[in-house]
């Protein structure tokens, strides 16, 4: 069965590694996850002020996009040793108004990606303390630290190593299992 899900991708940039390494986790999914990557680049900073009857019009569309997916791949470069601000800020649109959380009860899993020889360590586990807060089933194992990016991913976006392609393989698999295991749906 195939599960509608959510990519959203923290970095902004044309060339992302860490959305090549998304696209190539739905590739290799095999068409167990139908993949929206919905933008997040376009949201207004959350300002409570302005969540009212009529919010920011990227607000309601972010929210509605992601009110029909069923779970949420979030593909997260490290800045700083976090994530970046745009990806935090998507959290914050989608958790308000209070009582109408997005992410609510929604399976999640995490790939990080950097250049660096550590994988976006740090981004990864500053976002997973957001994700329980919000009530995200977050798959565990396998963890998804993708290293060396640049030398996975060629200049045409595309992942070249077979071990790193096994690897997402292998991640897509069981992100498929987890979703079917704990979605409400
Ligand atoms: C970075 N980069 C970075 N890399 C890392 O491994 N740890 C870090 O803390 C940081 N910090 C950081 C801050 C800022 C503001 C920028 C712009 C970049 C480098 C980063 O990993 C690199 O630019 C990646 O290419 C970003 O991912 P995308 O855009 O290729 O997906």
């Amino acid at each position: 069965m195939s599960r509608k899900i959510a990519v959203l991708v923290g970095s902004l940039r044309q060339g992302s590694f860490t959305r090549a390494i998304a696209q190539t986790i739905i590739e290799e999914s095999a068409g167990q996850l139908e993949a929206r990557f919905v933008e997040i680049g376009d949201l207004p900073l959350y300002n409570p002020d302005l969540d009212t009857d009529t919010p920011p019009p990227q607000w309601t569309r972010f929210r509605s996009e992601m009110a029909e997916v069923e779970a949420v791949l979030f593909a997260t470069p490290e800045y700083n040793r976090s994530f970046p601000a745009s990806l935090k800020n998507a959290l914050d649109v989608g958790s308000r108004p209070y009582g109408h959380s997005i992410w609510n009860g929604k399976p999640a899993a995490i790939v990080s990606v950097s250049p660096g020889a550590i994988g976006a360590f740090g981004a990864n586990h500053h976002l997973r303390q957001a994700l329980v807060f919000l009530n995200m089933p977050l798959l565990q194992q396998p963890e998804a630290y993708i290293g060396k990016a640049a030398e996975v991913v060629d200049e045409n976006g595309k992942v070249h190593s077979p071990d790193t392609r096994a690897f997402l393989k292998t991640f897509a698999d069981t992100f498929s299992r987890w979703i079917a295991l704990t979605s409400p749906k």
